[in-house]
């Protein structure tokens, strides 16, 4: 177990952290089976220090059967052996804390994999059993119980309930999943559910985890008390703003969260925690409020143009918000679900990413220079804002996403279950690439689980330390810097005339300035701190971020 003492009596240390996500299977594999493992993180420590990061967030290392890149969890008290054991977990966060990183690990509470021992006894204690009221199941209607429960089509499309066999192997009951069908949704009115998850809670922070990240955590609560739902889309968002949807954002689901506040206060400093929830911006407070959650994922950004007036409603909005909820903000420019944000920025305006990605790339021609350098300017935006800034593993080398891996290769359900209509998920999960040759980019000795692309090694770590301008020293710089800038989370903007300037101001003078054209314009006085593109004498150019002090 750690003992670090470096938090000791820093509550707030959450509000306006750099948290950078490792999807475990795709960061560093030490033991050369292609798969990336906890002793390969322990293994680049020293390269997460070297980021100056507040704390690192890791995606489901859980024993899984892969059905959605772990998110299909089978033990939540484990770790998948093809990733490493509890001892390694326990060392990894001991290092982590030796260097004052701090650690979140994923909560997956709305589902569990097919494998997890509750469903598996569900399956054969049958219909009316105790075991199968932990989760969600239905007879089917007709005369022979053939035809689904509902018309309710999951987000992995094309249905949300699968059926089953029962033990004496006639075809029986059908249960419910919001997501693939190796995913069954938990039953949250079961108090046996809701008792396992305190337990786990309390078993990671037992062993020195310092926060959690809340995987669909609007989803929980269900209630079919007016019909079983039946939806013809496979959004995850709830269609009445309310609080009284059947499925999504219901008002009860923050009972149990009030009831997981109580566990993250029994520790010191407490237990931390934020929301993945799609829910309408004015009930994500409800999340991030301090008798619950404590913070939530505001994923705005992800789905922003490049364009100055959406930026500054995004921060404005997202600010008020956190003043009224008490939280802080949240930002984020990408994640192990969405296209990398190089892409994103690289692209015309516009572009229909699941048209491309299905195009292997083809459908829209991608402005590389574009995407790094607008990159590079959100990333010392974001950073300049008030709040938490959460990184995605490969983001500070400027990664693109992959379109054209072999599509045999390819893990993600998404992409298997809804032909033709969505895209992998896999095009941001390829190993990282550390060496410029090698095998698999340096990420292993025994290749990669996810193909490559073979230019891979012109955006490793190895490449960009060998270069002073390079996405990785600017993102090294500019979070060291940040540390040393933080002050009260406030921002005032300041106008410009130039309608492609963005330009903000700490109380402490600290101020960003971002040039959303494509034309130079004038830098205002100040010092200069950071600049993510050199200046051209006093002109900041085009799509560049400037820190200065005033
Ligand atoms: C995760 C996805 C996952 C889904 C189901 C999402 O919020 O980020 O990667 O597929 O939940 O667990």
């Amino acid at each position: 177990m750690s003992d670090y003492k470096f938090i000791a009596g820093d509550k707030k240390w959450w509000r306006q952290a750099v948290v950078y996500q490792i999807y475990p299977r795709s960061f560093a594999d030490l033991n050369g089976d292609g798969i990336g493992d906890l002793a390969g993180i322990i293994d680049r420590v020293p390269y997460l220090k070297s980021l100056s990061i507040d704390a690192v967030w890791l995606s489901p290392f859980y024993p899984s059967e892969l059905a959605d890149g772990g998110y299909d969890v089978a033990d939540y008290r484990n770790v998948d052996p093809r990733i490493g054991t509890l001892e390694e977990f326990d060392k990894l966060i001991e290092e982590l804390h030796k260097v004052e990183i701090r650690v979140f690990v994923d909560i997956v509470p709305n589902h569990s994999s097919d494998q997890h021992e509750w469903f598996q006894a569900a399956l054969k204690a049958g219909r009316g059993s105790p075991e199968r009221e932990r989760y969600i199941f239905h007879d089917g209607l007709g005369e022979n119980g053939d035809i689904r429960p509902s018309e309710l089509i999951s987000h992995f499309g094309p249905t949300g309930w699968t059926r089953v066999t029962e033990p004496d192997g006639t075809p029986g009951q059908w249960y419910l999943h919001l997501f693939a069908p190796e995913q069954p949704d938990f039953n949250w009115d079961n108090q046996e559910v809701r008792a396992d998850f305190i337990e786990t809670l309390r078993f990671w922070s037992d062993r020195g985890v310092d926060g959690f990240r809340i995987d669909v955590a609007h989803a929980l609560t269900k209630d079919f008390s007016d019909g079983l739902p039946a939806r013809e889309t496979m959004d995850i968002d709830p269609k009445k703003p309310d609080g009284s949807d059947p499925l999504f954002d219901r008002d009860e689901v923050h009972e149990i969260y009030r009831e997981w506040r109580k566990v993250f206060n029994e520790y010191d400093p407490p237990r931390v925690a934020v929301a993945e929830a799609s829910a309408p911006a004015h009930r994500l407070g409800a999340y991030a409020s301090e008798e619950t959650l404590g913070q939530a994922f505001n994923f705005d950004l992800l789905h922003a143009d490049w364009d100055t007036k959406r930026f500054k409603q995004l921060i404005s909005n997202s600010m008020k918000r956190a003043e009224k909820s008490g939280s802080s903000n949240t930002w984020v420019l990408s994640n192990h679900d969405v296209v990398r944000h190089p892409t994103r920025y690289g692209l015309p305006d516009k572009t229909d990413l699941v048209k491309w990605y299905i195009s292997e790339g083809k459908s829209a021609p991608l402005d590389a220079k574009q995407g790094i350098d607008r990159a590079r300017a959100s990333t010392m935006l974001i950073l300049a804002l008030p709040g938490s800034t959460y990184l995605y593993q490969g983001e500070e080398l400027g990664l693109f996403e992959v379109a054209d891996t072999p599509r045999e290769a390819m893990q993600d359900p998404q992409w298997f279950r809804n032909p033709g209509k969505s895209r992998s998920r896999d095009g941001c999960r390829i190993p990282l690439p550390w060496a410029i040759s090698g095998s698999s980019f340096g990420f292993g000795p025994g290749g990669s689980h996810l193909p490559q692309p073979a230019d891979f090694g012109k955006y490793s770590v190895a490449a960009n330390e060998a270069d002073p301008n390079s996405v990785l020293n600017l993102y090294r710089t500019a979070i060291a810097m940040r540390k040393g800038l933080q002050c009260a989370e406030e921002i005032k903007f300041i106008f410009n005339w130039n309608r492609n300037v963005l330009h903000f101001a700490r109380p402490n003078g600290w101020q960003s300035f971002t040039n959303f054209g494509k034309s130079p314009v004038k830098l205002p006085t100040g010092k200069v701190l950071l600049s993510s593109q050199p200046l051209v004498g006093s002109q900041v150019p085009g799509e560049t971020t400037v820190w200065i002090q005033a």
